[in-house]
């Protein structure tokens, strides 16, 4: 994606009010994540856009290490500033990962979702999401919507070999980034502007229908430990519901480590 021309190109396909009709682009940085919050500390407006040829410390949940190979991948980040209340916002990811979803089968490919916020083709992470917010007082001030998408990496590391694969991979064409790019403002402008009208229920069917886990037997790591048990549903909140020998239980965040 090396290119001095990108944020023009994205402009020329852009087709939004407000996502990404500002928007920079840097050659590189530590995590276009950092680079989007201290932008809207600064007072970035809503939409504000950052994406980078490479990060030089991307960052996945749990304080794990994003991949981000020079010019083969987007790494994109929002700034949103919806005006909610903290515990109203996490369904905001998933809300994302349809977005992502969507503008990752324009592209030709069936994709899956896995909660709450991988992008799976064909059981490879092909997408992920990390949002991070800051409050003050008792709402959110200012959330960055951290992107990451393998648009044209050809190989990955041995350590993410067998579980990591790129819509290069998926499609055998390489992908246009400012067109995807462009497109995916496109699908979260929509998406947001729901979520914030209706609230997420109505459009989690679409995550849904998308959704890989139902029926299997997992373990998910929570802030209260680890529990096992069988993905049973994604319930109107955004939780996931786990049938556990104790019965079923809702989970508000956490991460899926084994599937089974
Ligand atoms: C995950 O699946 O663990 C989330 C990965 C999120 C990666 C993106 S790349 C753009 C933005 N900058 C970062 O440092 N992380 C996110």
């Amino acid at each position: 994606m090396s290119d001095p021309h990108f944020v023009d190109e994205v402009a020329s396909e852009l087709q939004t009010l407000f996502v990404g009709r500002v928007h920079r682009h840097l050659p590189e940085c530590r995590s276009t994540n950092d680079e989007a919050a201290a932008w809207a500390r600064r007072g970035a407006p809503e939409g504000a856009l950052v994406t980078a040829d490479t990060q030089t410390k991307g960052r996945g949940r749990l304080g794990r290490v994003w991949h981000s190979p020079l010019g083969e991948s987007l790494y994109f980040s929002l700034v949103l500033r919806p005006r909610l209340a903290p515990h109203r916002l996490p369904p905001l990811t998933l809300v994302a990962g349809i977005a992502v979803a969507e503008a990752i089968e324009s592209e030709g490919v069936a994709v899956e979702l896995k909660w709450p916020n991988d992008l799976l083709i064909s059981g490879r992470k092909v997408a992920g999401i990390l949002t991070e917010m800051s409050c003050r007082g008792l709402s959110v001030e200012q959330v960055v919507l951290g992107i990451g998408v393998n648009l044209n990496v050809s190989k990955f590391p041995p350590e993410l070999e067998k579980s990591a694969t790129s819509l290069h991979s998926a499609t055998g064409r390489r992908i246009d980034p400012a067109r995807f790019t462009a497109r995916l403002c496109g699908r979260l402008e929509s998406l947001y502007r729901r979520f914030l009208a209706e609230g997420p229920a109505p459009l989690f069917p679409e995550w849904r229908r998308r959704a890989t886990l139902f029926g299997r037997t997992v373990e998910v790591l929570t802030p209260e430990g680890r529990v096992r048990g069988v993905a049973e549903a994604l319930d109107d909140e955004g939780a996931l519901i786990l049938r556990t020998n104790e019965g079923p239980i809702k989970i508000f965040a956490g991460e899926v480590v084994q599937v089974r």
